[in-house]
């Protein structure tokens, strides 16, 4: 069963806010991406990070991390996040993929305690919230998503996006809580990337994204990649999504530095059996395209 989430709050800026235990029956979850930390940003958001441990229970980073995903840039982040108590879960962007040095970037932040790479494992939170997380990828969206017909470096591209949506079904079947959260960083529905020019649409998500989201019946997304789309918009299936991008949060008054959502977690929601199976073939995809 799926529990139904609450609006979303954090109209406030951080520094007004208050500090409030958590309340029973309510995760909150802070999220927020593409902050693309350079090696000159050494204690740019250092304060900032440090109020989400007041402010919310969890953290999510939705990718773009980075500039190119060096090294140094990505010991910058460990260095911004170093206040930060509170369980940090991470997808990575195609920012930080440039410099060719992923695996080494992963590394680092898989050596820093309370950090989780979602690329790895979904994560438990607790009984009753789990959060699973790709990077996604683009494509586009409804009858204009591109289709792996023609030649093979089409189908190569295509078959990544169909990967990476299969990657994330694979991951929400292994959640046993009855709240599973999702974190992308290209978006799963064109609403939140209106805004961004028409002619680049297809390479800032794919809506083959939100199949597994809907049919697993998640209780909301959060993304990023697309800085000047849409805050808030909703799949085919109408769960709710959120384009955290850190200019998008900033320029919707939502946040200084993350947006923060709670969502709903009554006590007597029974936890599901997770499945154990490989992933099911393809989600979609129409074998040809014009
Ligand atoms: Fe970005
Ligand atoms: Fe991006």
């Amino acid at each position: 069963m799926t529990v139904p989430a609450t609006r979303g709050t954090d109209g406030r800026p951080a520094e007004r806010r208050r500090r409030t235990d958590p309340r029973p029956g309510v995760v909150r979850i802070a999220a927020v991406g593409d902050f693309h930390c350079g090696e000159e940003d050494v204690g740019k958001y250092r304060e900032q990070f440090a109020r989400v441990n007041d402010d919310a229970d969890v953290l999510l980073l939705a990718g773009d991390l980075t500039r190119r995903g060096t090294p140094p840039e990505i010991k910058v982040v460990l260095g911004e996040l170093a206040d930060v108590r509170i369980p940090i879960l991470a997808v990575l962007g195609n920012h930080d993929h440039e410099s060719g040095r992923v695996e080494e970037a992963k590394a680092l932040l898989r050596s820093r305690e309370g950090l989780h790479l979602l690329d790895d494992e979904p994560f438990e939170l607790n009984e009753h919230v789990g959060i699973a997380g790709v990077k996604g990828f683009m494509g586009g969206f409804g009858r204009w998503t591109l289709t792996a017909f023609g030649e093979a470096d089409t189908k190569a591209f295509v078959g990544t996006t169909i990967e990476e949506a299969q990657r994330l079904e694979f991951a929400l079947r292994r959640l046993a809580t009855p709240v599973r959260v999702v974190l992308l960083h290209y978006s799963p529905t064109l609403d939140t990337v209106i805004g961004e020019p028409e002619t680049i649409h297809a390479f800032l998500g794919n809506d083959r994204l939100a199949e597994p989201i809907d049919r697993f019946g998640a209780s909301v997304v959060f993304h990023g990649h697309a800085h000047h789309g849409t805050f808030r918009g909703k799949t085919a299936g109408g769960v709710p999504v959120f384009n955290v991008s850190l200019s998008l949060v900033r320029q919707e008054g939502v946040g200084e530095m993350y947006y923060v959502y709670e969502v709903a977690v009554p006590e007597d929601a029974p936890r599901e059996a997770p499945a154990t199976m490989e992933p099911a073939p393809a989600t979609s995809g129409a074998p040809e395209s014009a």
